[in-house]
């Protein structure tokens, strides 16, 4: 029951489903997972009993049926329906699944987990070790000697396979020797987001047996099975749920990896080929409509999540950070500038600092952005407005954004564009009124530091939002945000973010454009 409540209270990420199933360990677990969740949950509450029943039902349903057979049944195909109108109309405007970039911050409040072995007390295992003791050597013995499904963050089950390994991508099995018994697992890092994993189809390991498969074609390579359902098509998610967690998971292999992807879709490994090709040699294979039998000596199923558009170091071999991820990012795009230093060239244009303006179409538009131009303008920045959607190029963006120095707009997916940015740069971000530091925190602002970005922030007031047009001024929306907040995701996002446009005080955003100004290098000489 509860559990349903706090599923209300922010679509698909409160709701505690386990992609990787384990029949016999299924009840405990579960429950406590229900109880800390209750207790996380209880500050939003909902008010419409009735459709609490309702998405109680329909979860109680999906998750039956995703127990037992292919992760989507009715329910399932029902959202599916749902996601790709939603998908056709905005995402492709890149407006798009909002609901999903917030869902991730919302993830983002909640505390990192270290990486659980789900096999075992042992510790996360990847060999980096203060700690000696037979109990972990032995863990790690188990790790080599056969596969091991864990929880490799709380957002990801990662599984890890040596032996003989045959993939069937049209069945989404894997048949493993040695293999002690079936795993299942979902390869998208979102495991609790019941709304996100309806779109990624199930993999089952299995022990390999007497009617084995034969092998159409053989590798030397590890295989690396992930999934491009879920979320991805926004731009948050494509970096935050798949290509950041690809990178920390296939990084180590120095190309020797195959991606393996199920829930294909063309345009969009078209559209990052050039980072798939950063990290493998090897073609990057559909499984959906693989009718190949590929073996293998190792397997990864499942990419590894750390945190958000981030990498932690610490837990990566070789240490790879963002700023390996950055640099690989360069080398994909071909960017110049590692970092935000004006050019030598006196005469080049590029001695003036670049401001690069985000602009939204829909909602969370600058009303003022004309004005916004010409004041940054008269502070000696030249100025360029970059307008990113689904269709647009990503190498050729990717290079707009790399030649800025200071990337600014309103909270959205097209911020996630401050991979590109060179080392020493700034990103301004604008929050929308209602109350939404939290949501600008866990989307952009922790994620800058490891990307050796400076950050600034602008909070937009409340005679700086068209929202106050729309609202009496006694209104609660207006008077007391947090009343909208209780009321759930749903309700705050249709105010603050779907219906909301801002208006910056030029007087007060010039001061944060000069306090960027400061922390270029531009700054340091006489320029300016
Ligand atoms: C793949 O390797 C196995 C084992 O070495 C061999 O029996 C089989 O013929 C090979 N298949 C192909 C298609 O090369």
């Amino acid at each position: 029951m509860k559990t349903s409540i706090s599923r209300q209270e922010s679509p698909g990420e409160r709701y505690r489903d386990r992609c990787m199933r384990r029949p016999s360990e299924i009840g405990a677990s579960e429950a406590m997972k229900s109880n800390r969740n209750l207790s996380r949950g209880e500050g939003r509450r909902l008010e419409n009993v009735a459709l609490i029943a309702l998405m109680l039902g329909s979860l109680v349903l999906l998750s039956l049926v995703r127990a037992r057979f292919s992760p989507i049944g009715k329910t399932g195909e029902a959202i599916k329906a749902a996601e790709q109108q939603a998908m056709g109309k905005e995402s492709v405007k890149m407006e798009t699944l909002d609901t999903a970039d917030e869902t991730a911050s919302l993830v983002a409040e909640e505390e990192e987990t270290q990486p659980k072995p789900s096999d075992s007390s042992g510790s996360s295992g990847g060999g980096v070790g203060g700690v000696s003791s037979t109990a972990l050597a032995a863990d790690h013995h188990l790790r080599l000697s056969k596969p091991v499904c864990y929880e490799s963050s709380r957002r990801s089950d990662t599984c890890e396979a040596t032996g003989d390994v045959r993939v069937q991508g049209r069945a989404q099995t894997i048949n493993i020797s040695p293999l002690e018994r079936e795993w299942k697992v979902k390869p998208y890092c979102r495991k609790h987001d019941a709304f996100a994993l309806a779109h990624v189809k199930e993999w089952a390991l299995r022990p390999l047996s007497g009617d084995a498969p034969r092998c159409t074609i053989n590798s030397s390579a590890t295989a690396f099975v992930l999934s491009t359902g879920g979320f991805t098509g926004n731009l948050f998610h494509d970096y935050t749920d798949v290509l950041i967690p690809a990178f920390i998971t296939a990084r180590r292999y120095a190309g020797e990896v195959q991606f393996l992807v199920s829930s294909f879709k063309s345009w969009w490994t078209n559209k990052y080929l050039e980072i798939f090709q950063q990290l493998s040699r090897h073609e990057v294979v559909d499984t959906d409509n693989d009718h190949e039998v590929r073996c293998y000596r190792s397997v990864v199923v499942g990419p590894t999540f750390h945190k958000e558009l981030g990498v932690d170091a610490s837990r990566t071999p070789g240490s790879s950070s963002m700023v390996d991820f950055r640099a690989m990012l360069r080398s994909a795009f071909g960017l110049e500038r590692a970092t935000a230093t004006p050019s030598g060239y006196q005469w080049d244009i590029r001695r003036r600092p670049r401001l690069l303006i985000i602009s939204r179409r829909s909602s969370r538009r600058f009303v003022n952005e004309q004005a916004m131009v010409d004041m940054a303008m008269s502070l000696g920045f030249d100025v360029r407005v970059g307008d990113p959607d689904v269709s647009t190029d990503v190498a050729k963006f990717a290079r707009l954004v790399n030649s800025a120095d200071v990337m600014v707009g309103v909270h959205g997916a097209g911020l996630t564009n401050m991979v590109f940015l060179p080392a020493g740069a700034v990103l301004i971000q604008v929050v929308p009124y209602g109350g939404l530091e939290w949501l600008a925190r866990g989307t952009f602002r922790e994620p800058s530091a490891d990307m050796q970005i400076h950050y600034l922030e602008y909070m937009i007031q409340v005679d700086e939002t068209t929202l106050s047009d729309l609202y009496p001024k006694d209104d609660p929306v207006l008077k007391d945000p947090n009343s909208i907040h209780k009321q759930g995701w749903d309700a705050l996002k249709t105010v603050y973010l779907d219906k909301q446009n801002v208006k910056p005080h030029l007087g007060r955003l010039k001061n944060t454009f000069m306090e960027a100004l400061k922390l270029l290098p531009h700054g340091q000489s006489n320029q300016v």
